[in-house]
């Protein structure tokens, strides 16, 4: 294995897990991909990431360069993971930027929102989700694979979603294009532990699954669909944010337009700064769970606890006060919250 133009080693402590490694980090232009970036970099491992912003992933390779020991080597690259195409020139791209033939860690995070109803949003938005969420990941694994094969200790991390073991947000918030292909991405990350054992034992596999997560994911979302910021809303998509505040109990019933407009903003930023848990914190936990060989990585008390629920009472999982009962109870008793379910 040849590694050409890459660091042998990098950093001024002492070697960790991931120092002198190669990383692919998809969607590290924002959030938790850049949080990765930033700190694997920080790590002593060069980093290739793409995000299809390739302004915003030039931005964070930037950022994550200046902080990084000597020997480092950070690139961005822009790709549209759900275009094959796209994520097989990415690969050429990064390998010829870094040299060698083979890469250690492929973080594919990339990830969007929408179209949260099979029944009133449209299909092209659908199907755009579903693309990104699900065959952005098949698409990674399908290119990046042999490389990490020829690592001969490759990790692969695909990022799901507590949308991964539960297919809603909760009364009156339906998830259906997200939940179905995070759905897939646990599933083909599972279902690969005893493929990899079998057929490819140089590499193993975990998959990620994040709560709430302070990002700007809803923002991105929005972009990535075309839709306008909320200030610029029509009556017709004013009307659909209504019905949507109005279901999460963030709107009363005949607000005035100009506070529609006002709480679809307040819910943008508020998801982003209000987090349980911030990106850096999600990085951090990941790269943790990596080390230390977990197949599993959770991320958040709010996953952990949907997890045990569902788990606990899987014929509860949509009747949400069935499901959160124990939880309630428990908390109004002021005992601990893990053993409620
Ligand atoms: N934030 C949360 O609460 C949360 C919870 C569960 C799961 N997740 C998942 O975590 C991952 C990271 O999300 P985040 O919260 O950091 O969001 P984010 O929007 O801050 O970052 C995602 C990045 O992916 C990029 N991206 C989107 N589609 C792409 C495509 N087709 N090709 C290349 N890049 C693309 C975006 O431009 C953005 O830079 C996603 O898979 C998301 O579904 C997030």
């Amino acid at each position: 294995m040849s590694d050409g133009k890459r660091a042998e080693s990098a950093g001024n402590g002492a070697a960790g897990p991931f120092t002198g490694k190669l990383a692919v980090v998809t969607g590290g232009g924002s959030g938790m991909g850049r949080e990765l970036v930033r700190q694997l970099a920080a790590h002593g491992c060069s980093v290739a990431a793409c995000d299809w912003h390739a302004d915003t992933v030039a931005a964070a390779a930037a950022m994550a360069r200046a902080d990084a020991p000597p020997g480092v080597r950070v690139s961005g690259h822009g790709c549209d993971v759900s275009d094959e195409a796209q994520v097989l020139r990415f690969r050429d791209e990064l390998l010829d930027a870094h040299g060698g033939d083979h890469v250690d860690l492929v973080f594919s995070n990339a990830g969007i929102g929408g179209a949260a109803s099979f029944v009133k949003d449209s299909r092209q938005e659908w199907e755009r989700t579903f693309a990104v969420d699900w065959w952005g990941v098949y698409y990674c694994a399908r290119a990046f694979l042999p490389l990490l094969i020829a690592s001969g200790d490759g990790v692969l991390v695909n990022t799901s979603s507590v949308n991964g073991f539960w297919g809603s947000l909760g009364p009156g918030v339906p998830n259906t294009a997200y939940s179905t292909a995070k759905f897939a991405v646990r599933g083909f990350s599972e279902a690969l532990i005893e493929d990899l054992r079998v057929n490819a034992p140089q590499v193993r596999v975990a998959v990620v699954m994040p709560g709430h997560v302070g990002t700007d994911i809803l923002v991105n979302t929005r972009r990535a669909h075309g839709l306008p910021a909320p200030e610029d809303l029509s009556d017709a998509k004013l009307a659909e944010a209504r019905a949507g505040l109005t279901a999460l109990g963030l709107l009363a019933k005949g607000a005035a337009d100009d506070e529609v407009r006002q709480r679809a903003a307040e819910l943008e930023n508020g998801f982003r700064d209000k987090a349980p848990v911030s990106a850096a914190q999600a990085a951090t936990i990941i790269l943790e769970g990596v080390r230390s060989g977990a197949w599993r990585i959770l991320i958040g008390e709010d996953a952990k606890l949907i997890d045990t629920a569902v788990r606990a009472k899987p014929e509860a999982t949509y009747d949400y006060a069935e499901l959160f009962s124990g939880i309630t109870r428990a908390r109004a008793a002021g005992t601990p919250e893990q053993s409620a379910p």
